[in-house]
């Protein structure tokens, strides 16, 4: 009976999976997709646990030592995920991310001790290629926690180019020799590949610049899904198999996603120098003057508005701003002003960032519009108001084909009777470019901390 109901705790691991990836698509339903997936993982681990039986009839055992270190992880996770800001969520994805590549690396390792002798060649490129994938993972992902974090500092060149390209074919001839001639290094041939693994992830990510981690982050996602497939298939265990196919394929198709909404292709990301250097490359706009307005102005426009569209970037994460901009929607939605929100695929740092922030503040779902369909009400909305969004409102990506940003989708939000713009200074944004936009006719800029700014606003809306 047990077998039988071990099978079943797999399905509905596997549905939950499923069901819950579907969910995380939309802001509305992705906090209990979220829920959906841990509950299907909690049924399956417990299955594993308590009803699995080896051809022998005996169970796992060391089930104090598990279960030990399920408290232990959990209480960690969960201080981690309650400590987290917003603005570093991306250094603790990485984090979470490489431990799933230590698991697999692990697995490998633990199962090549276990099968000493002759094991079969299939069994082997499993095991080699579970290590290798596990190993580049975690440390791939703890530089980028490193750098995200500013602990690590970026270390370009196309000398690494060379390096993690031969780097990278000498992994594959150690798996090659791993898997057709395994007596020629012996049992030591384990520790060689995990040692040269490791180092590779080192490599592969130290050069790729600061800024684009959470591409890099997102396809270490991928590999990590690779790697616990590959262990799903050591196992025989389908719900296994199914969670890390789910991973490695929902990371390949978001770092896909990521290069598509920024115009560049991975080989960039990973070879490309992106940020400060493409300074070089923006045309100098001494001369030009940007005009600044005041917050009573900015609160007098927007409150005789028909229509404002709020464009909220990375600033919003980096002042904390979400709170303060929904009560700012509110004061202007009391005045009878029909408020939306334009959401950039890229804005902010991770996917979906700003649609997590304002979800946060419980800000509607339906306001939040995607780019593709609020880009055509601009000509008919009176203000758009940016806060804290630089390269994604940036009109060079669609005029200037010198300019390194050029081809990405934007906000056109010049297309407005009027915008205003939140930031602190005439600074530049991730792509490490001037932005044109600050210097147009329609354009204001009103200087200052994000939440200082619509603080103020709110308060000039209250005393008109
Ligand atoms: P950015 O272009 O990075 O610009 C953010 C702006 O916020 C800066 O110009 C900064 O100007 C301003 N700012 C910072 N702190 C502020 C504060 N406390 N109050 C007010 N303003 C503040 O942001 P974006 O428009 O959201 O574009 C995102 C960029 O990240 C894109 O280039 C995208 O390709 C890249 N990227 C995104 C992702 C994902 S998945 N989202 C992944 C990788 C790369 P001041 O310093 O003058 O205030």
């Amino acid at each position: 009976m047990s077998p039988f109901i071990l099978e079943i705790s797999y399905l509905i691991g596997s549905i939950s999976f499923i069901v819950g990836l579907k969910m995380l698509s939309h802001p509305e339903t992705a906090r209990r997709g979220n829920i959906y997936a841990g509950i299907g993982m909690l049924i399956a681990i417990a299955g594993t646990i308590f009803l699995y039986k080896n051809s022998e009839g005996q169970g796992i055992g060391n089930i104090p030592w598990i279960l030990a270190a399920m408290v232990i992880g959990t209480v960690i996770g969960y201080m981690m995920a309650m400590k987290v800001k917003m603005t570093a969520m991306p250094q603790m994805v990485s984090f979470f991310n490489g431990m799933g590549g230590a698991c697999a690396a692990i697995i490998s390792i633990v199962e090549f001790n276990a099968h000493s002798g002759h094991p079969e060649k299939g069994f082997l490129a499993i095991v080699f290629l579970g290590l290798a994938i596990g190993a580049v993972s975690f440390s791939g992902s703890m530089v980028a926690y490193g750098k995200l974090d500013g602990k690590v500092k970026d270390a370009r060149g196309n000398m690494f180019v060379y390096i993690n390209n031969l780097f990278l074919l000498g992994l594959a001839i150690l798996i090659g020799i791993g898997v057709f001639n395994p007596d020629m290094f012996g049992h030591s041939l384990i520790w060689i590949l995990l040692a040269a693994s490791l180092l590779y992830g080192v490599l592969f990510v130290l050069p790729i610049g600061g800024a684009d981690m959470p591409v890099v982050i997102s396809l270490l996602n991928s590999f990590t899904g690779v790697a616990a497939a590959l262990g799903g298939f050591l196992y025989g265990n389908q719900v296994m198999l199914t969670g890390g196919i789910l991973v490695g394929s929902a990371g390949t198709i978001l770092t896909v996603l990521m290069c598509k909404a920024m115009n560049r292709s991975l080989m960039n990301v990973i070879v490309g120098s992106f940020g400060a250097a493409a300074g070089a490359a923006t045309s100098a706009d001494g001369d030009k003057v940007a005009k600044e307005i005041n917050a009573t102005d900015a609160a007098i426009l927007c409150a005789y508005a028909n229509k404002v569209c709020i464009v909220p970037g990375y600033g919003l994460a980096v002042a904390q701003a979400q709170h303060t901009c929904h009560e700012f929607e509110k004061q202007l939605a009391q005045r009878g002003v029909e408020v939306i929100y334009a959401i950039h695929p890229v804005a902010g740092r991770m996917p979906g960032h700003m649609n997590v922030l304002l979800a946060e503040a419980d800000v509607d779902y339906p306001k939040m519009l995607e780019m593709d369909d609020v880009n055509p009400m601009l000509p008919n909305t009176d203000v758009c108001i940016v806060v804290g969004a630089n390269d994604v409102v940036n009109p060079a990506a669609e005029e200037d084909p010198s300019s390194p940003i050029y081809g990405m989708p934007i906000i056109q939000v010049s297309n407005a009777n009027n915008v205003i713009i939140m930031k602190r200074s005439m600074g530049k944004g991730y792509a490490g470019i001037e932005n044109d936009l600050f210097f147009r006719n329609k354009s204001r800029m009103l200087f200052g901390d994000a939440k200082d700014s619509l603080g103020k606003l709110i308060g000039e809306l209250k005393e008109l």
